[in-house]
């Protein structure tokens, strides 16, 4: 009996070594270990073999079964792991496929590059509403009540005092509001007019405002500090000037205008044939603007200035139509 199982331990070991399919592994477990298979036939033989030999055919036999259970186990874990798909289907020596990256939108690259030099001279940023008081877009920064600037005109109205800001002055009102002098910051932002849309006006586009208020801030401090952003954002030689002008949150107040850098001031249809764009406004701020924010004006001075972002950027990349910022033409902006 002892010298059978032997035997048929050999030959299912064998058979299981060159078993190579799920339905090979079933052929063998229906064979060999199934109910009726040639293990249960060695456990009815067992009951004719006598009480002597008993013992050791059983435990012969008993250990045969684990064994013969715990390959059969091991084999079938094999073949569902090598029947699964490769974990990375994927040829890695194949090249990559790009994918196309978009850039940046003009005016967000020249309100960077204007940031980034204001910033390099120590100013910081500040953010204010979109959606403004009358208060803050007229009153504040000393606007007469029947200033031509309020007029339905120009300004959208949300309510009688509640409009879009048609500048990013007011927020230089909120800041020196919420902090006592020295203020060296910029504004950048959003501004709405009630204009008819057209190649030279739009009803959004964007500024950005500057401030600077200390004690002992000059009219030379304003100009240091605007030709050396001129010079940073269009080159060294670039030749400007100051006119006056007036807004009524400045006292004096300045135009500053830079020679055509296209026709290097000959003219040309850039500048009109003036030899000379106007870049922004400025000015020293009004006392009267001190006052509505609590400063003290006896003691405190301060330049601010503002510029068109659509403007500049159109200066710089020669742009001649405004309404081209806002169509979301990709061959339009991927140019940038
Ligand atoms: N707020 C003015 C405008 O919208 C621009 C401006 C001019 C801002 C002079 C200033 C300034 O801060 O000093 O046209």
């Amino acid at each position: 009996m002892i010298e059978k199982i032997e035997q048929i331990k050999q030959q299912f070991f064998d058979e299981l070594a060159h078993v190579g399919s799920p339905q090979a592994l079933e052929d063998l477990r229906i064979k060999f270990l199934a109910r009726k298979g040639f293990i249960a036939q060695l456990f009815d033989d067992l009951k004719s073999v006598s009480v002597v030999d008993k013992p050791a055919v059983g435990k012969a036999l008993n250990e045969f079964r684990t064994a013969a259970q715990a390959a059969f186990d091991e084999k079938k874990a094999n073949l569902e792991h090598a029947s699964r798909p490769a974990e990375l289907p994927v040829d890695v020596t194949l090249p990559g496929r790009p994918k196309p990256l978009g850039t940046k939108h003009p005016i967000t690259q020249t309100i960077d590059e204007i940031r980034r030099i204001f910033v390099s001279m120590g100013f910081s940023i500040a953010l204010g509403p979109e959606v403004e008081s009358d208060y803050y877009n007229f009153e504040a920064l000393n606007f007469p009540p029947n200033h031509p600037a309020r007029d339905m005109q120009d300004t959208f109205f949300i309510s009688k005092k509640v409009l879009l800001r048609t500048h990013t002055s007011p927020v230089q009102i909120r800041l020196m509001e919420r902090q006592q002098p020295p203020v060296r910051a910029i504004m950048p932002g959003r501004v709405y007019r009630n204009e008819a849309v057209s190649a030279r006006s739009l009803v959004l586009f964007h500024q950005i405002e500057g401030l600077y208020v200390d004690q002992g801030v000059t009219f030379s401090d304003l100009k240091g500090t605007l030709v050396s952003f001129a010079k940073q954002f269009y080159g060294s030689d670039v030749q400007y000037k100051f006119r006056p002008t007036f807004f009524p949150f400045t006292e004096p107040s300045a135009d500053m205008y830079i020679s055509c850098f296209l026709c290097k001031g000959k003219g040309c249809r850039m500048c009109k044939f003036a030899g000379w764009l106007e870049i922004l406004g400025s000015g020293m701020v009004h006392p009267h603007v001190f006052k509505y924010v609590g400063y003290n004006a006896e003691k405190y001075t301060g330049f601010a200035f503002g510029m068109g972002i659509e403007r500049i950027a159109s200066l710089r990349y020669d742009i001649d139509d405004l309404r081209l910022y806002y169509e979301n033409d990709v061959r339009f902006l991927k140019q940038f």
